[in-house]
């Protein structure tokens, strides 16, 4: 039986990170990747020193074409299914220092239709309103507002669905029920959607690389077996770990579970109140067996969120842990350090995203790249 399950829908149990890059059969980001990243970037971003970005396709060869002077282009998307939590905003945040370090264009999928043939009962309205919401929030991140195109699927399909279509002859039906799980109860809205998440891998004719979590290569792999035949390179991919729900280190902050989540527009009280009441502590029951015994912190969720993202100081990460470890440092005093460090974060986010409002039009419609897209109907 497995122990844990890791789809583009479904997110659950102990997630063994090694099984699952045999698995899907992608490599390991190992020393000689990162030393490589290292040297042309000149200093590593902390989500990959921490190796949250654990796992990749061909990043390798993105590299050495970098280093022969040959352009890559970058490539990820959010599915509108409600508002953005943390999660959600971590692959963006790595594809912006991405895009500063390399200085490249970076295409961005608002899948409206994808969510929307997802969840039978959902409202057009509602997958428009929380597209829109999303799209301020990423905007939020700073890429760059001539070389990134943000898009919606329901706009974009005019320009798209020549290419797409190519694609789509290309995938049979077998193959998507041996990728996705389709069964003859699938809707035909969800088998088609594929050449839609694919089809922005093709939008230039150099190589593409997607940093996204590693729930999405499933549709990588597809990519991957057709990508040649058409004329174009297999895709490559930089994969992230999951951020953990609140409850606990199983599974991933989720959409569908509301109280799992810190969402990007909860205010100070409700962050503090969901972690002190809801972050699965390492701490012992009583404050003298704490001091006593010391907490654990491989499975404290304020522990483990400080140490993917949210501390990036190395020295003060260390001291956290020992003091912590040693039984000095309470649980509700490292809850508070991690309050602290997300409410700080979340106060940027929300003035970059009053600030964003004005972007918007430019990475959708009028900026240099989103107007040589609108330009033209790929085929
Ligand atoms: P969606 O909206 O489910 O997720 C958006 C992005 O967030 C990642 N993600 C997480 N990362 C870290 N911790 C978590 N707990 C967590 N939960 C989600 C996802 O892997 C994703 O990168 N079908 C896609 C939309 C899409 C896309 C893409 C995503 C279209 N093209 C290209 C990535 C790259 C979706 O519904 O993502």
């Amino acid at each position: 039986m497995e122990e844990f399950t890791v789809t583009p829908w479904e997110v659950s149990g102990q997630i063994n990170y090694d099984k699952l890059i045999q698995q899907f059969g992608t490599k390991r980001i190992d020393d000689g990747i990162r030393e490589k990243l290292k040297r042309i970037c000149v200093d590593l971003h902390v989500l990959l020193k921490r190796q949250f970005f654990f796992s990749h396709r061909d990043l390798d060869l993105v590299l050495q074409d970098y280093e022969q002077k040959k352009d890559f282009f970058l490539y990820t998307g959010r599915g509108p299914s409600g508002e953005m939590h943390l999660g959600h905003l971590i692959p963006m945040i790595f594809t912006k220092w991405l895009q500063d370090k390399f200085n490249v264009n970076l295409y961005i999928e608002i899948t409206d239709d994808e969510k929307f043939v997802f969840k039978r009962d959902a409202k057009w309205e509602d997958v428009q309103k929380y597209a829109n919401q999303n799209i301020l929030d990423i905007a939020a991140v700073g890429f760059d507002p001539d070389k990134t195109f943000i898009f919606k699927d329901s706009e974009y399909i005019k320009n798209a669905y020549p290419l797409m279509l190519k694609i789509a002859r290309k995938i049979n039906y077998s193959t998507t029920k041996a990728v996705f799980g389709f069964n003859e109860q699938s809707n035909i809205g969800l088998m088609f959607y594929p050449a839609y998440q694919a089809v922005v891998t093709f939008f230039e004719k150099k190589r593409c690389l997607i940093p996204c979590a590693i729930d999405q290569d499933p549709y990588w792999r597809i990519q991957r077996d057709i990508a040649e035949d058409l004329g174009y390179n297999k895709t490559a991919a930089i994969h992230s770990k999951f951020l953990p729900p609140l409850q606990g280190i199983q599974g991933k902050m989720s959409s569908s579970q509301a109280e799992t989540a810190i969402w990007l527009n909860d205010d100070d009280k409700t962050v503090k109140n969901k972690i002190m009441k809801y972050a699965f502590s390492g701490g012992q029951a009583t404050i003298e067996d704490h001091k006593r015994l010391g907490g654990r912190t491989e499975v404290d969720v304020a522990y483990q969120w400080l140490s993917i993202l949210f501390e990036e100081n190395n020295k003060k990460l260390m001291q956290i842990h020992d003091d912590y470890e040693s039984g000095k440092l309470l649980t509700g005093e490292l809850k508070q350090i991690l309050v602290d460090k997300i409410n700080a974060f979340l106060k940027e986010h929300r003035e970059q995203r009053k600030k964003a409002e004005k972007l918007v039009d430019r990475f959708m419609y009028s900026g240099k790249l989103a107007k040589e897209m609108w330009g033209k109907v790929l085929v």
